[in-house]
């Protein structure tokens, strides 16, 4: 079974449900009898198990798939500052599987307790890295919050997130800048890191966007360090359906995201201390499919990557669905689209992926029918003739144990190879270094040496 995908992150398989009360909702003869099911669940992994180079990479932190993947998204962020390793199990091991009151109570209770040691702290250094977990810590307490939009955890906890990473950018030995540009209905915030505390030098340039849940700070943590720490200024942005601007502006996710990104590089462009020419543009998760997107028609990027490879996450998510569900999608029938996807989730055992996913995409998209949601997100597609008009070089990566997207990170490679332009550079992660999972998780120490080792070399052409 794949891993679940999301965090950095977007998430493709949609877990298994019994599809039983269909056959009753309301008289309506659904083809579907008792034995339909939806989708593979996730296996987040197992301790070895006696195979050989078993294709799971990763001990599961929970008996809950998707809280375990989550879970593991966290701890990876402890690799840059963003969590600590034993605070995240202690949690793991406290959390309810599936229960998201439970899983909120232990973030927030742990982010309060790490932000009181930021009070107590007695140099920056320490008040600063104790933020930054803090901050961390409240970020997640809401992660499986978004089924109700108007639950006040979804903003408060969030809003305390964002209070204690502003403070603990303001500590770093060259403090992060906090900026926001104007798209044409909404503003982009975001964060700027300068590699190098002086402003004479015009450096080259990393502009990051995240994907269908994960937040910009995240990104601070996973790849962030490994940037600056190479000379490269290190920026990042959220774009409408993002965590921040969804919150504070109620925006839903748009397929024109160079309208996003065109700003971010004009706001750039103003600085003295960026190199115009040397500027890498980073998809993480979705974002994957949304930095190819933008470079299409936002030409001033010398790269662009997808981590990981990413077509059509529309086409990814219908795959994963029975084919009853799909020939009802496509049949446009969206009031019964709506009810069949309604009472699937109120079934016990839905899985909690399901649940997650399918809540996320409604908040995410700033709509209440799913029906809308999934229509919404095929516009996103990249086509040939899309990657036929982008003009930096493109990379793209992909996880070996990370299947959810039915191998289209092939077929994104494909389409710069047929676009008569560059070849795109194709980078696969291996799962017995650990660096198998959707955006390499985890490894991101190895995902940033491949990654930023390659564009050394783009940016010296
Ligand atoms: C397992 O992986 C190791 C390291 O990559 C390799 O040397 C070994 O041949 C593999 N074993 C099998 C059974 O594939
Ligand atoms: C171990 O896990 C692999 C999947 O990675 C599975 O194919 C195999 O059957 C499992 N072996 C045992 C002994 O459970
Ligand atoms: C360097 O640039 C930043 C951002 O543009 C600006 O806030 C700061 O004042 C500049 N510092 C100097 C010494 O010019
Ligand atoms: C988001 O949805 C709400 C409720 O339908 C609506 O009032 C609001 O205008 C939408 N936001 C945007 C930015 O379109
Ligand atoms: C949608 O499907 C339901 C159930 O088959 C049917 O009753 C309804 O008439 C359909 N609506 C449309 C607009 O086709
Ligand atoms: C390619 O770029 C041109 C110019 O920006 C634009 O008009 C066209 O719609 C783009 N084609 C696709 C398929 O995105
Ligand atoms: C695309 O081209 C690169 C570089 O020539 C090559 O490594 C890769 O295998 C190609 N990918 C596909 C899907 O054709």
């Amino acid at each position: 079974m794949p891993p679940p995908v999301s965090g950095c992150l977007l998430l493709l398989d949609v877990p298994k449900i019994l599809f039983r009360a269909l056959l009753s909702v309301h008289g309506l003869h659904f083809p579907l009898e008792e034995t339909v099911v939806l989708i593979g669940g996730i296996n987040a992994g197992a301790a070895y198990n006696g195979t050989e180079n078993s294709t799971t990479t990763i001990y599961p932190l929970s008996a809950d798939e998707e809280f375990s993947f989550i879970l593991t998204e966290i701890l990876a962020l402890a690799n840059g500052g963003g969590t600590a390793t034993s605070e995240v199990l202690r949690a793991a091991s406290q959390i309810l599987p599936g229960d998201f009151e439970s899983w909120y109570n232990e973030f927030n209770w742990l982010g309060m307790r790490i932000h009181d040691l930021a009070t107590q702290a007695k140099s920056a250094t320490s008040k600063r890295e104790a933020l930054f977990r803090a901050s961390s810590y409240y970020r997640f307490s809401s992660f499986f919050l978004t089924g109700d939009s108007s639950d006040p955890r979804l903003y408060d906890t969030f809003e305390k997130s964002l209070e204690d990473f502003h403070e603990a950018i303001s500590l770093l030995p060259i403090p992060g800048e906090l900026y926001s540009v104007s798209g044409p209905s909404y503003h982009i915030p975001g964060y700027f890191f300068k590699a190098n505390a002086g402003n004479a030098t015009k450096l080259p340039t990393i502009v990051v966007g995240s994907g269908y849940d994960a937040a910009q700070e995240d990104s601070w943590h996973a790849l962030g360090k490994e940037a600056t720490d190479r000379g490269y200024n290190f920026v990042t942005y959220e774009g409408p359906g993002q965590p921040t601007v969804r919150r504070k502006q109620k925006a839903g996710f748009i397929p024109e995201w160079w309208d996003v990104v065109t700003p971010v590089v004009d706001y750039l462009s103003q600085r003295d201390d960026v190199d115009m020419n040397n500027l890498a543009l980073i998809g993480l998760s979705f974002g994957g499919q949304l930095a190819p997107r933008a470079a299409s028609r936002e030409h001033r990027f010398k790269a662009v990557f997808s981590i990981d490879g990413l077509v059509d996450m529309q086409a990814a998510v219908l795959d994963k669905f029975p084919d009853e569900l799909t020939t009802l999608f496509k049949s446009s029938n969206a009031s019964f689209f709506d009810k069949v996807v309604s009472s699937a989730l109120d079934q016990p055992d839905t899985s909690t992926l399901f649940k997650w996913f399918t809540s996320q995409g409604l908040w995410a998209f700033n709509t209440t029918s799913y029906y809308d949601w999934l229509s919404q997100l095929g516009k996103f597609a990249l086509t040939q003739e899309l990657v036929n008009n982008i003009s930096a070089y493109g990379w793209v990566g992909k996880g070996e144990d990370d299947d959810l997207v039915g191998g289209q990170e092939d077929v994104l490679a494909r389409y710069y190879n047929a676009s008569g332009r560059r070849d795109a550079t194709f980078q696969l992660f291996p799962m017995n270094l650990g660096a198998g999972l959707h955006c390499q998780l985890g490894a991101e120490p190895y995902l940033a040496q491949a990654a930023f080792d390659w564009l050394d070399g783009i940016v010296s052409i």
